[in-house]
């Protein structure tokens, strides 16, 4: 079968060290506390499961599926909940945990309505962010790169559904 290698934006090895430092700041700013994980689906899974490995507290893990893209680049406007947590997290303390955030419509939607559920705090963990694209008003409290407004692919980001298994975070060109 014919091989393809997206371009590298940042390296296996870039990835795994920004993790390591994440992992190292939600250890330090969690002390005596437990945390309720939200790995959201399905681009945060690889990041997801590295980052938890690094994070030396007590931590339950929960899965919510929402999208925004449908099968292009172009974000929809509306953000779709596929799939809900399902544990009561009022009281806790939440950390999100998401691959990009672009126009950040995926994240404000999904604070406003985790907050209705009365966490006792809400965090946010981003491996990525493009800031020349941002719409709403959100706040990283833990972000591996910022990156410049390409579309990007790989370490669990899709196109279309491909892609997500690279090891680093490439670049979409013509051609791939
Ligand atoms: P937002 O709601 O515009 O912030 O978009 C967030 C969601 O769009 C992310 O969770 C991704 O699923 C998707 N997304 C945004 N930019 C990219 C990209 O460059 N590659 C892959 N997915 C992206």
């Amino acid at each position: 079968m014919e091989s393809y290698r997206p371009e590298v934006m940042i390296s296996e090895d870039e990835i795994s060290l920004r993790i390591e430092a994440l992992g190292q700041a939600i250890t330090a700013d969690y002390a005596g506390q437990e945390i309720v994980v939200i790995c959201v689906l399905k681009g945060a899974f690889i990041f997801c499961s590295d980052l938890i490995k690094r994070v030396n507290r007590p931590l339950a893990l929960e899965f919510i599926a929402l999208s925004s893209y449908g099968d292009g680049t172009q974000s929809t406007g509306n953000v779709r909940l596929d799939m809900d947590i399902t544990c009561n997290v009022e009281g806790k303390h939440v950390l999100i945990v998401e691959d990009i955030v672009d126009s950040g419509l995926t994240i404000k939607t999904l604070m406003q309505m985790l907050q209705l559920r009365k966490p006792k705090s809400v965090r946010l963990a981003s491996l990525l962010f493009k800031p020349s694209k941002l719409k709403h008003d959100v706040k990283i409290d833990y972000l591996g790169f910022e990156i410049e407004d390409k579309f990007v692919i790989g370490y669990g980001l899709d196109y279309a559904g491909r892609y997500r298994e690279l090891p680093y975070i490439g670049v979409l060109n013509a051609g791939n």
